[in-house]
């Protein structure tokens, strides 16, 4: 009995993290109505919500970042991407996150008082105590603690409560797009059991990542895929897929319940195993990794040392904890207690106290994505995409550091800019008929199959892969997806969704790994793989 009048909006976003936040700023700026869908409690369902490190600027000297970001990835980004990021990155900093939030970032604490007002404004004011991330020749990272993006995401999020234009429909997802020759006309979310249709003028995909697919990711658990999986099912253009990011340093845990099986999505897992991050930040600042047996070995593998790039450095970790039992990031050269007090906290409640703490490699970023163009149009009219669900070119094989609140910030807000004043048109587009939630669906469905992804994801298309394994992954993915198929056709339940995305985008990053035959950055093909060892200096 569905009555009720369908729901019509100029923008639609779907997805509350910074870049769904800027591309809702953007269109509202511009005059648009937005209704913003987060599927989860907001704001830490938001990877945006963990995201420790900081936002890059240029400090004044963009091509000093953009050598890094080329030498990072391997020489794989693509330098018109690059150009396009770093030509708004400084000014939608001031613009959003300093002049209408107010994000009060670390100061320096160096007397300011030369400082003049009209700086104070500015991404690369003097005032700020730049940090430094691995692979970046310079300090130029925008912080807050190592808890950035919390800082960003609360204020944005109260800003667009409060903005006459923007609705935030939370606890909400999208569950198809709407299409008609090629045009996409809005969503089906789950807002009633029997999907509701949103018609909009244009839709922004800004859904995050895929931690969901790996069972250690520093991802919020929603992670799985959903915006890259509705784009892709809808026909839109994917590439990249081949490199997801594996962070070097998060917590390892005892490993014991992953050893059990026991997951939070079954409810079973207490989250003392939780891979928390330990920032890069740790390491630009001096905090140094060690093996087993005590001993530096990251200039061993890559002459930048601990601030090699991050694939370098993760598969390096991986090596040292095969051969020596375990790594650890030995942070005695920090006020780590002063400088870090909510990491140092996390590490409290896990009982370790003294400033050695054990880290492995975690899954934590997907380079690739919903390929979009300066703007973040799609391949598919009025869709649009950005954050990590959208593939720029910025990343490449591999992401520099700080670069994803940034990439969020700038293709969130071109988006939404792009997006503003495309008309609904709902007339004559059907939304599919799908029946009520299965009371009597099996409760640990989607939870079995989730674990079984996971396992594959994690031993067929982790840190490193080879051939006749990624072909092994793919036949696993395409029978579980045959299996969640049978259940998702009817119904409309979350978890039936989010495993259907899942595996749709397991399915897309086994395909891109089987046709990449090239070793680069996080596509590490075992045998064929020379490290990357550039430097932003040798170019
Ligand atoms: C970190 O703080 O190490 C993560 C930063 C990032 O992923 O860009």
């Amino acid at each position: 009995d569905d009555q009720t009048p369908p729901e019509i909006v100029d923008t639609l976003v779907v997805g509350s993290g910074i870049a769904g936040c800027a591309a809702a700023l953007a269109a509202a700026r511009a005059g648009s109505n937005v209704l913003v869908l987060t599927k989860a409690s907001r704001p830490d369902g938001a990877s945006t919500d963990r995201a420790q490190g900081g936002i890059s600027t240029t400090r004044g000297d963009p091509e000093g970042l953009k050598a890094d970001i080329l030498a990072a990835s391997d020489h794989t980004a693509d330098p018109d991407a690059i150009d396009a990021l770093l030509k708004d990155a400084d000014e939608l900093v001031e613009d959003v996150l300093l002049s209408t939030l107010d994000i009060e970032f670390d100061e320096s604490s160096e007397d300011g008082s030369e400082i003049s007002d009209d700086e104070t404004d500015s991404a690369i004011s003097e005032r700020f105590d730049y940090t430094r991330e691995a692979a970046h020749s310079e300090h130029r990272i925008l912080h807050v603690d190592a808890a950035t993006g919390t800082h960003i995401l609360r204020p944005f999020l109260e800003y667009l409560d409060n903005h006459d234009r923007v609705e935030i429909s939370e606890e909400t997802a999208a569950l198809e797009l709407l299409t008609h020759e090629g045009r996409v006309h809005g969503v089906v979310s789950d807002e009633r059991t029997t999907g509701k249709p949103i018609y909009a003028g244009a839709t922004i995909l800004a859904t995050g990542g895929i931690g969901a697919l790996y069972s250690r990711s520093t991802n919020p658990d929603g992670a799985t895929g959903d915006g890259i999986a509705m784009a892709a099912l809808a026909g839109a253009d994917v590439a990249d897929l081949e490199y997801v990011q594996f962070h070097p340093t998060a917590y390892a845990g005892t490993g014991e319940e992953r050893a059990n099986g026991a997951t939070k999505r079954d409810g079973n897992a207490t989250g003392d195993d939780d891979p928390f991050l330990l920032s890069e930040a740790l390491r630009g600042e001096g905090a140094v990794l060690r093996n087993g047996n005590g001993e530096r070995f990251m200039t061993e593998y890559h002459p930048q040392g601990d601030l090699a790039p991050r694939d370098v450095v993760a598969r390096a970790v991986a090596d040292e904890r095969e051969a020596t039992g375990e790594v650890v990031l030995d942070v005695s050269p920090l006020e780590f207690e002063a400088e870090y007090p909510a990491l140092a906290e996390k590490c409290r409640q896990r009982g370790i106290s003294g400033e050695e703490i054990p880290v492995a490699p975690c899954e934590h970023f997907l380079c690739g994505g919903i390929d979009v163009d300066e703007d973040g149009r799609t391949s598919l009219d009025r869709l649009y995409a950005a954050g990590e669900c959208a593939r720029t070119g910025v990343h490449g094989a591999n992401r520099l550091a700080s670069t994803s609140l940034l990439e969020g910030l700038v293709w969130g807000y071109r988006a939404g800019a792009d997006a503003a004043g495309a008309e609904p048109e709902p007339e004559g587009i059907d939304a599919p008929e799908l029946v009520d939630r299965d009371p009597d669906l099996p409760e640990r469905f989607a939870a079995e199959k989730s674990r079984r992804l996971q396992r594959t994801m994690d031993d067929y298309l982790g840190l490193r892969r080879n051939p006749e394994e990624i072909g092994r992954a793919s036949a696993v993915l395409r029978r579980l997806k045959g299996e969640v198929d049978a259940y998702t056709r009817t119904r409309t339940a979350r978890d039936l969704y989010e495993l259907r995305n899942a595996c749709v985008t397991a399915l897309l990053i086994a395909r891109a790994a089987s046709e990449n035959p090239t070793s680069k950055g996080c596509h590490y093909l075992e045998g064929v793989g020379e490290p990357n060892t550039n430097t932003a200096a040798d170019d």
